[in-house]
């Protein structure tokens, strides 16, 4: 049997890039799995991509964006009311934007901290509601970023939403540990996706440079790590945060010729 068999997963932000891959690995694994984007075409495309891959009719679109509380309530009533429960939720979508500090504008950290944080945090409240209503000790994972560990030029209210997003799975821990859910993030380093090869065409070769076992991250590897801590074999593992950058924090220096440099 698969390990996550008979287990029902929500993947926000899933449409593409390390969301997508998370469906994936999810559904291959037996799962049956609600994939969320704000981009409705792109998710249905995404979800079939996926069931055409494992054969199967595991993944389901569901449309929403998650910066809008009543939605994303709706959607995981939805989806739990479907398919008889909840017992993985993935807090994974976030948006990047760079900016120098000294002339960041509102609209970009509002729109910023809607996402990630207030996105993050009321994924993971719905999620344990769903979890609590129906006695199930549950798996909540969010995604952090090394920019909440190490401090990055251009990207300071990124990384004040990833840094944040560290203290969430630790309070959020503290709360839900008493029903048995856990919490807990994965702090991703520089990870190869179609967005982040898109914004720097040299972004495998700049990162594999730096990294101190000289590789960028694949969706997979992130992938391995986030399925690991949703399993059962770490079922007493909860409000920490994963790093996985190939060592990269250990002495975090950037690319040479790197736009943030
Ligand atoms: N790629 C990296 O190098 C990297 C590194 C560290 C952390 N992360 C984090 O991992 C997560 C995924 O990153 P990615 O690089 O795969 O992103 P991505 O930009 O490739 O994909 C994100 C997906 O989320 C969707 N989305 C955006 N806003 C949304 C909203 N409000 N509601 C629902 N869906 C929304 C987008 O349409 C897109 O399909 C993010 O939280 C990001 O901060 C990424």
């Amino acid at each position: 049997m698969s390990r996550f068999e008979n287990k029902r997963v929500l993947v926000t932000g899933a449409g593409t890039g390390i969301g997508f891959g998370i469906c994936l690995d999810f559904a291959r694994e037996g799962a049956t799995v609600a994939l969320n984007d704000v981009d409705a075409q792109l998710a249905g495309e995404a979800a079939r991509r996926i069931n055409r891959a494992v054969g199967a009719e595991n993944v389901h679109p569901c449309a929403g964006d998650v910066a809008d509380v009543a939605a994303l309530r709706e959607m995981v009533a939805r989806f739990a009311a479907q398919s008889g429960g909840l017992d993985i939720a993935v807090a994974n979508a976030g948006i990047t934007n760079y900016g120098e500090f000294l002339t960041y504008a509102p609209e970009d950290f509002d729109r910023l901290m809607a996402v990630n944080l207030r996105g993050s945090y009321f994924t993971a409240q719905a999620a344990a509601r769903t979890m609590i209503e129906r006695n199930l000790a549950g798996r909540i994972l969010l995604l952090s970023s090394v920019t909440g560990v190490q401090a990055h030029r251009n990207l300071s209210a990124y990384g004040i939403t990833k840094a944040g997003i560290r203290m969430m799975a630790k309070a959020l821990a503290l709360e839900l540990g008493p029903y048995g859910i856990t919490v807990n993030a994965i702090a991703a380093g520089a990870t190869l996706t179609e967005r982040t090869l898109r914004d720097d065409p040299g972004y495998e070769q700049n990162w594999n440079e730096v990294a101190p076992n000289r590789r960028t991250a694949t969706v997979a590897d992130i992938s391995t790590a986030l399925l690991f801590l949703a399993s059962d074999e770490a079922r007493h593992v909860t409000g920490q945060t994963l790093v996985v950058d190939g060592g990269w924090t250990i002495y975090s220096p950037l690319p040479r010729d790197h736009p943030q440099a």
